[in-house]
């Protein structure tokens, strides 16, 4: 996902620009919004963490852009691409490192293991969206 704050800053181009050329193909993609009960779902692995409520109401701030990428070892090197969580810890040429605003507001997600990568696939796209 590209979230709330990269979409309204106007940065989304910019970052599929950089995941295509760090060899990701996009296997779909669309401009979306969760709503907070979505939100809620989406995020319930952090349910207990004192930042969840927060969480929630940032992603279902805005419009988003969710996509299914496709690369040899996708989760690992799209995580590489995108950086560390907190962009001040994030290496330089990540996506987080050039556009996240602060640790909660940091631009993209990516999952965090094949088969989180399926279930957040099905969440968004039905198999006519898929090429
Ligand atoms: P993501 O799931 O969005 O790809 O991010 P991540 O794996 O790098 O980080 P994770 O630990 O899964 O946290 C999910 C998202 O919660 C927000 N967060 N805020 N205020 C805080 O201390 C804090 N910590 C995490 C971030 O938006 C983070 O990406
Ligand atoms: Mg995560």
């Amino acid at each position: 996902m590209i979230k709330p704050e990269a979409v309204a800053a106007g940065h989304a181009g910019k970052i599929i620009d950089m995941i295509i050329d760090n060899g990701f193909r996009v296997v779909a993609i669309k401009l979306t919004r969760l709503s907070r009960q979505e939100a809620g779902i989406f995020y319930e692995v952090h349910k207990e963490r004192p930042f969840y409520g927060e969480l929630v109401d940032y992603m279902a701030s805005g419009p988003i852009y969710a996509a299914i990428l496709e690369k040899d070892n996708a989760v690992e090197d799209f995580r590489k691409l995108i950086g560390a969580t907190d962009p001040s810890q994030a290496d330089e040429g990540t996506i987080r490192k050039r556009f996240a605003e602060s640790k909660a507001k940091n631009a993209v997600h990516g999952s965090d293991s094949n088969d989180n990568a399926e279930i957040e696939s099905n969440f968004f796209f039905s198999g006519r969206e898929r090429f």
